[in-house]
């Protein structure tokens, strides 16, 4: 059972009595030494939190989530030391780490031992990332373990950004859950892999933009699209890239750019800026075209617009750049893949 929510906010339903933030990660702390699972808030998504060196731990994440076994979890350090335990770490993604780290850059990369088989879903690698959130990285700390943890929803579902939703789906499961307020990036990290010759390419479209990391790289990384990934088989090696994803329980349309917006009081609408008239619901995802705000909007937006009574959401794509393509890319996962 959900014992308490641990709020850093000092808002709403912050209660007096509730002990300083130090002991609520101490607490949290123990419950993941304990094989039990915690509610973790990262920059990008709330995370579905547990010690990733327990074989126990880590098969709870999965039946709580519903979660297949062979979709592999992200494990979450709070340095590269930590990594290090973890992975083998090449010259290019020690690079990369340094950049980047803390920060939305999960790196796919040769296993050590130390992490077991369960969180890889038998795969020879491991995906790691550090979190840009003091809390998550306060845990971390305080458990002096790596931490696996997917994005804190029902599997297939929307991914989580308060920890409002966290509890929505899964309250029940839940030692506690740490409320360090809504993601800062709404949407996951930037997964990477790494070709034979070290040459990098992005499995997942996220929260650190390609641009960003053409920079460091000096050439820009291919993006692996779902066709792509679908046609080379990649989803052997990113078992998680499905079609349907981050889908609302509400069957979702994409409004194509030359298509008018549809009308009617069975219809939801999704628009990047300027308001729908004529449908049941309308949410925006920045009205003044920020690109920022939309990803840091979009997860709740989709919420509200399956909680809503509308028998079918219209989406519109948001412009391709920057964060813009993480955005595209949920959108289109979100329609089956349309
Ligand atoms: O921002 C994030 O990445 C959030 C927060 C909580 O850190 N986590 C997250 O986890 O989105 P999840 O489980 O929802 O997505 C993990 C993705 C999946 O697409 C999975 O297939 C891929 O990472 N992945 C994990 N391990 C992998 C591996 N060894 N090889 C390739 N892909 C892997
Ligand atoms: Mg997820």
């Amino acid at each position: 059972m959900l014992a308490h929510t641990l709020d850093i906010t000092c808002t709403l339903n912050r209660d007096a009595i509730l002990p300083p933030m130090d002991d609520l990660v101490k607490e949290a702390a123990e419950a993941i030494l304990a094989g039990k699972l915690v509610g973790m808030p990262t920059e990008t998504v709330y995370g579905l939190a547990a010690d990733a060196s327990s074989q126990e731990a880590v098969l709870a994440i999965f039946a709580a989530k519903n979660r297949p076994h062979f979709d592999p979890l992200i494990v979450h350090v709070s340095d590269i030391a930590m990594a290090e335990d973890c992975a083998l770490i090449n010259e290019l993604a020690h690079k990369l780490m340094k950049a980047f780290w803390p920060g939305p850059l999960t790196l796919v990369l040769p296993k050590r031992d130390y992490i077991p088989d369960e969180v890889s879903s038998g795969l020879d690698t491991v995906a790691l990332r550090c979190p840009n959130h003091p809390l998550a990285l306060a845990l971390i700390e305080e458990s002096k373990r790596p931490i696996a943890a997917p994005s804190a929803n029902l599997f297939g579902r929307i991914s989580p950004t308060t920890a409002e939703h966290v509890r929505e789906q899964l309250g029940d499961s839940l030692a506690c859950i740490i409320d360090g307020g809504p993601s800062s990036i709404g949407v996951e990290s930037t997964v990477i892999g790494f070709d034979a010759q070290k040459t990098v390419y992005v499995l997942r479209p996220g929260g650190l933009s390609v641009d960003a990391l053409s920079e460091v790289l000096g050439y820009e990384p291919s993006v692996k699209s779902m066709e792509a990934v679908v046609a080379e088989d990649l989803n052997s090696r990113s078992p998680g890239l499905l079609k349907s994803h981050y889908a609302p329980q509400v069957p979702v349309r994409i409004k194509g750019p030359a298509d008018e917006w549809p009308t009617g009081k069975e219809w939801g609408c999704l628009a990047f800026q300027d308001a729908v008239e004529g449908v049941a619901h309308n949410e925006i995802l920045s009205a003044n075209g920020d690109i920022t705000e939309a990803a840091q909007n979009l997860f709740a937006s989709l919420r509200r617009l399956e909680a809503s009574d509308v028998q079918q959401i219209c989406v519109e794509l948001v412009p391709e750049e920057g964060l813009g393509i993480a955005i595209n890319d949920r959108l289109k996962r979100a329609a089956g893949g349309a």
